[in-house]
């Protein structure tokens, strides 16, 4: 039986599960946490990565605001192993360095990757299921948390993975720019950021292209995008996501203390971005204290 049923010790919220009779903790650094985990809504997510990892033929069902289904891929592709990621995820990930933290890091395949070749690894993820899967298959440093809150309480890294279009947890330009500021805080002086997004102009589907001169019509950019998941009689609640072209990506990044050091491209529209700090620091109003 699986239980998941969060206590506040202290100034930590720990998680504990309970599967086949192991137990494991997660740490939320402190009581504010409390608030990430969508207790209120389902966990649909998470639930897809266990039953996929159970076994079952699972598809992920995105639905967007407009009703337009976005995808069916399987889940258990976020259960594979290194030979069957896409090339320019292989690439990707031996540019990682020094300590790391896989944010958004789902069942945890590229975490346990690094794990595995010897890197300090600690996957992040908003969901209690993910993160419960991760330490099932193995992944020793975990943080039940929302990308929003990550802090220097975490310690310095010296590599943040945003894998599987990530950077889309960014969500729109402006939160993009104050989560790079955090970033930059959480980085030691030579970080770097690896992130994957896809260009959103590639698209030709006709509702995509209303969808996105709707946005531009209400000052949104193209590329950005309000959905839910939905599985079986599982719905999510609403979430924001930004995929950006590599010129808008360059853009966002302008005054944050980050540039782009190149492009990694295996298709036309899917892309990792390797981003380095500049030397010198951005001004105070785009690093806030942490
Ligand atoms: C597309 S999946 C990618 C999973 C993993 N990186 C991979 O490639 O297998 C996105 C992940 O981001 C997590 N996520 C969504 N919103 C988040 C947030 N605000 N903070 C942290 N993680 C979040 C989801 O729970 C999910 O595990």
């Amino acid at each position: 039986m699986v239980t998941n049923k969060p206590s506040c010790i202290g100034q930590s919220l720990v998680v504990s599960f309970g599967l086949y009779r192991r137990r494991y903790e997660t740490r939320v650094p402190n009581l504010g946490e409390c608030a990430d985990m969508k207790r209120d809504h389902p966990d649909v997510f998470g639930q897809m990565l266990i039953d996929a990892s159970a076994g079952i033929d699972v598809r992920e069902i995105v639905e967007r605001e407009d009703h337009f289904l976005v995808s069916g891929l399987p889940v258990s592709r976020y259960l594979t192993s290194y030979k069957e990621w896409p090339l320019v995820q292989q690439k990707a990930i031996t540019l990682a360095k020094g300590r790391v933290l896989d944010i958004g890091c789902g069942a945890g395949r590229h975490s346990l990757y690094l794990q595995e070749n010897g890197f300090d690894v600690t996957g992040l993820d908003i969901s209690p299921k993910a993160i419960q899967l991760c330490r099932e298959r193995g992944l020793k440093k975990t943080v039940l948390m929302s990308i929003d809150r990550i802090s220097i309480s975490l310690g310095k890294f010296d590599t943040i993975l945003l894998l599987e279009n990530n950077f889309g947890l960014l969500e729109n330009s402006a939160k993009a720019k104050r989560l790079l500021g955090k970033f930059y805080l959480a980085t030691s002086e030579t970080g770097r950021i690896i992130a994957q997004s896809s260009d959103p102009y590639t698209s030709q589907d006709p509702d995509t292209l209303d969808y996105q001169k709707t946005n531009r019509a209400n000052n949104r950019m193209s590329g950005q995008l309000k959905m839910r998941l939905r599985y079986r009689r599982l719905i999510s609640s609403w979430f924001d996501y930004l995929l950006v072209s590599k010129g808008e990506m360059r853009e966002i990044l302008k005054g944050t203390g980050w540039k782009v050091r190149r492009f990694l491209e295996f298709d036309h529209w899917s892309y990792v971005a390797v981003i380095e700090k500049l030397q010198k620091k951005p001004a105070k109003s785009s690093v806030r204290q942490m």
